[in-house]
């Protein structure tokens, strides 16, 4: 595909929402324009967006004409707002005062037909069609991995934006949202911690993440919450539940008023549950500090799932500053004619662009067990 200096670049956000899409998207028109001249298409709900833009060139001769002159003419929000296209070719205003902002303002969505590898040729052909020279992807696990066959599929140069609260993807220090889920975690457990002290209640909060306890344990070490409990520290049996009601009555025992237990959403339990891991938690203390000859009968455990709370509101300076910087490198590999295809990564306080498939940074897995120590000596009582 021969380019040109006005062929675009395009970029999406995908999969759950995370904190810092929008300082990103921010960030990757802003450079385009102000710093490459090139312009810079938005795509609508993820892949979904361009699967739907795919099947409407697709349609009749005439559409991708159509479609073209859709985007040439509606620029920034008259395409983005007033028309609501799939694409939209951004200006200056469109991502004015968005910096902060939570959520993504291209919107964002999971694609489950983008699994099937005839659709992505649709989308590959679309882009080609488009004279586009690369696409950009933020995202989580999910978005990269079809970031990654897109890359293998096709000559497009396609980057990946590591963008999750979960911060489960271990080649990178820090996913964006991170920072400022673990930030509304802490504020959530303040309010918690209030309702706790004056009740001398047991607070079991569920927390996001999917298969890593990261954010857990990040809210926990923030927080100041008396107990996390992640996936990495394996299921939980009716006797390590009971051990760990021991602990809470142990510590109410040396005259401590209230606990604040985070559970992380992946946890299992043996046997397996269907039910949400603060309502297993819940039941299992609260019947150990109701038994015969318990030091505090009355002792009430309250669960609360946090659920989508923790993906919202206004993105933190440290999430606004990563996005920034994974935008500027997400270029630089999009410019550089000797690029790699691969996913912007924070390694050893560096941002890199890393090849698709990346292995884990070692560190990652002995930082999360050092946060798991460094908690227990904190909140011991
Ligand atoms: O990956 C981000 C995340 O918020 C996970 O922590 C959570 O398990 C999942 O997405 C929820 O997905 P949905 O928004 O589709 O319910």
């Amino acid at each position: 595909m021969s380019l040109s200096p006005e062929s675009p670049v395009a970029v999406l956000c995908s999969g759950g929402d995370a904190p810092g899409m929008n300082a990103f998207l921010r960030a990757i028109v802003r450079l385009g324009l102000n710093r490459h001249q090139i312009p810079v298409y938005g795509i609508r709900d993820g892949y979904r967006g361009l699967v739907r833009a795919a099947r409407q060139v697709n349609s009749d001769a005439d559409a991708l004409y159509r479609l073209k002159q859709e985007i040439e003419r509606n620029i920034g929000n008259r395409g983005l707002i007033d028309a609501q296209q799939s694409i939209i070719q951004m200006d200056h205003a469109s991502v004015s005062g968005i910096m902060g902002k939570g959520g993504t303002i291209l919107g964002s969505a999971r694609c489950l037909d983008f699994h099937k590898p005839e659709v992505r040729r649709e989308v590959i052909t679309l882009l080609e069609k488009l004279g586009v020279r690369a696409l950009i992807v933020s995202g989580g696990d999910g978005s990269l991995t079809g970031a990654r066959l897109l890359a293998e599929e096709s000559d497009l140069r396609i980057i990946g934006v590591p963008a999750t609260i979960d911060n489960d993807l271990q080649f990178t220090e820090m996913s964006l949202g991170v920072d400022t889920a673990v930030h509304t975690l802490v504020w959530a457990v303040d309010h918690f911690i209030d309702t706790a002290r004056s009740h001398r209640r047991v607070m079991v909060l569920e927390t996001m993440g999917r298969e890593s306890g990261d954010l857990a344990r990040m809210a926990a070490l923030a927080s100041g919450a008396e107990m996390v409990i992640t996936p990495e520290g394996g299921a939980l049996s009716e006797a390590k539940m009971r051990g760990l009601a021991e602990q809470i009555e142990g510590a109410m025992t040396r005259g401590r008023g209230h606990a604040i237990v985070l559970i992380a959403e992946g946890v299992k339990f043996e046997p397996e549950q269907k039910r949400n891991g603060a309502y297993v938690l819940r039941d299992a203390f609260q019947s150990y500090f109701q038994r015969e000859g318990a030091p505090f009968p009355d002792l009430e455990v309250r669960p609360s799932v946090l659920g989508h709370l923790q993906r919202g509101g206004h993105s933190t300076p440290g999430d606004c500053i990563l996005a920034a910087r994974f935008a500027e490198e997400a270029w630089k590999s999009v410019l550089n004619p000797n690029g790699i295809n691969g996913i912007t990564a924070l390694r050893y306080n560096k941002v890199e662009v890393v090849p698709f498939g990346c292995p884990d940074l070692p560190e990652r897995a002995i930082h999360s067990c050092a946060m798991d120590l460094l908690h227990n000596d904190l909140s011991n009582w």
